[in-house]
């Protein structure tokens, strides 16, 4: 364990914090909020925004859609260079808050914004930016992380900055009142992996790490096994918290992670329109079933720990065989019909695209090489 550590976003948790932004948000700025289809306007998000910012002097930009594209997000960018811009604030679910990190980072960068994706332009400063959660999945109200596409190209990239990690995020149970249950799924779903990335490697005593890892999947598999009564604040609050806490930068710190299953889910969702959380569902039992060996020992203590499943030498198995369970109770497909009929092609443009990626050793042993995720592919798509 060697790490440095700090989460420097200010959360406002509970019902009724959406006012808080009146003094989280400088009252000298100049905002610009950002929102995507509408969602906002339908659950009385934005009416308490625009409550909330009624002292401020603010404009919006709307339209972004789920898996930001560069060509939406640029309009932004031209609209706060154009109108001096010093703080944005996203509402709404992942994608959002991603398109906002990159509208704050290409803001303060004369060349194309696309170079931050591609890693020929390190970030060295952003506008400021808040989030309003509306949708608990991702855990980018409080990370530094964003992932942005391309369309032209079905390009889907990610980066890091602790420039773009918002510097407060209010995370108000009532504001998913409106999500439809596909959407909550993918938050329990995405969340679930998130930590797996984190927890499903190899074993590194951290004692803290583990154990925080294992109470969220048990929270998460209570709160999945328990969907039928997910019309409750206490449910909503759940998920909105452990979705949280899933990727903020904690149990991650100074363990070895993976998030291999995200690279390859990344392209399935540039290629053929699966929601991220269900790209990884279709990926992720594959790929723990092809690298079982150097991930024995956690797929065990998994086991134990978080399925209470009995010792035995295939305990390893009988744990994919459980998180792959967890998926099919809430009826999430774990392998990929969405690209029609012909497998191989299917298989050969995920591979080339993550070739163009440079993505061809994956995993916290650089052992999901090519030829495994070739093995993997065979396996996820139907
Ligand atoms: O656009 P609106 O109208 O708001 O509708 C959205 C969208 O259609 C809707 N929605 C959101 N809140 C709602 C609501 N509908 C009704 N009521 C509400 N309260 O939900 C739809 C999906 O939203 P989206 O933001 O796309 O979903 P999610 O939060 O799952 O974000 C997915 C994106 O995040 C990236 C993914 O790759 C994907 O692009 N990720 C970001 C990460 C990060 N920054 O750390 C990590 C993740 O692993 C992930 O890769
Ligand atoms: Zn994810």
């Amino acid at each position: 364990m060697q790490f440095s550590y700090s989460n420097p976003t200010n959360i406002y948790f509970g019902q009724s914090q959406i006012a808080a932004i009146t003094r989280a948000i400088p009252s000298d700025s100049k905002v610009l909020v950002i929102y995507g289809g509408g969602s906002i306007k339908k659950n009385g998000v934005y009416d308490q925004v625009a409550n909330a910012l009624s002292d401020h002097q603010w404009q919006e930009f709307s339209g972004v859609e789920p898996n930001p594209s560069v060509e939406t997000l640029n309009k932004a960018v031209e609209i706060a260079k154009k109108d001096n811009i010093t703080y944005l604030l996203a509402v709404g679910g992942g994608s959002v808050i991603d398109g906002t990190k990159y509208v704050a980072a290409a803001s303060h960068y004369e060349g194309d914004g696309w170079d931050i994706l591609t890693g020929k332009h390190k970030v060295k400063s952003a506008i400021p930016l808040g989030a309003v959660l509306t949708l608990p999945a991702t855990g980018s109200e409080s990370n530094k992380g964003a992932v942005v596409t391309k369309k032209s190209t079905q390009d889907k990239l990610s980066f890091l900055s602790p420039h773009v990690q918002p510097k407060f995020a209010v995370l108000d149970p009532d504001a998913m009142k409106t999500l439809p249950q596909r959407q909550l799924i993918n938050g329990l779903v995405d969340a679930w992996v998130h930590v797996c990335e984190q927890y499903i490697t190899k074993p590194a005593e951290g004692m803290v790490q583990d154990g925080f890892a294992e109470a969220i999947l048990k929270n998460l598999k209570t709160l999945g096994e328990d969907f039928a009564n997910h019309d409750n604040n206490a449910w909503r609050a759940n998920l909105m918290w452990n979705a949280n806490q899933a990727l903020n930068g904690l149990i991650g710190a100074g363990v070895p992670q993976d998030w291999a299953t995200h690279m390859i889910g990344h392209e399935l969702t540039a290629l053929y329109g699966v929601d991220h959380a269900r790209s990884l569902a279709i990926i992720q039992p594959s790929l723990l079933r092809n690298q079982i060996e150097f991930k024995r020992a956690k797929l065990e203590q998994m086991g134990q720990n978080v399925f209470e499943l009995a010792q035995g030498p295939d305990l390893a198995e009988r744990t994919i065989d459980q998180i792959e369970s967890f998926y099919h109770n809430l009826q999430v497909a774990t392998q990929l019909t969405e690209h029609g009929t012909d497998k191989p092609a299917a298989v050969q443009a995920v591979l080339n695209q993550l070739q163009t990626h440079n993505m061809v050793t994956l995993g916290e042993n650089q052992s999901i090489t090519l030829k495994k995720i070739d093995e993997i592919l065979q396996s996820a798509i139907a």
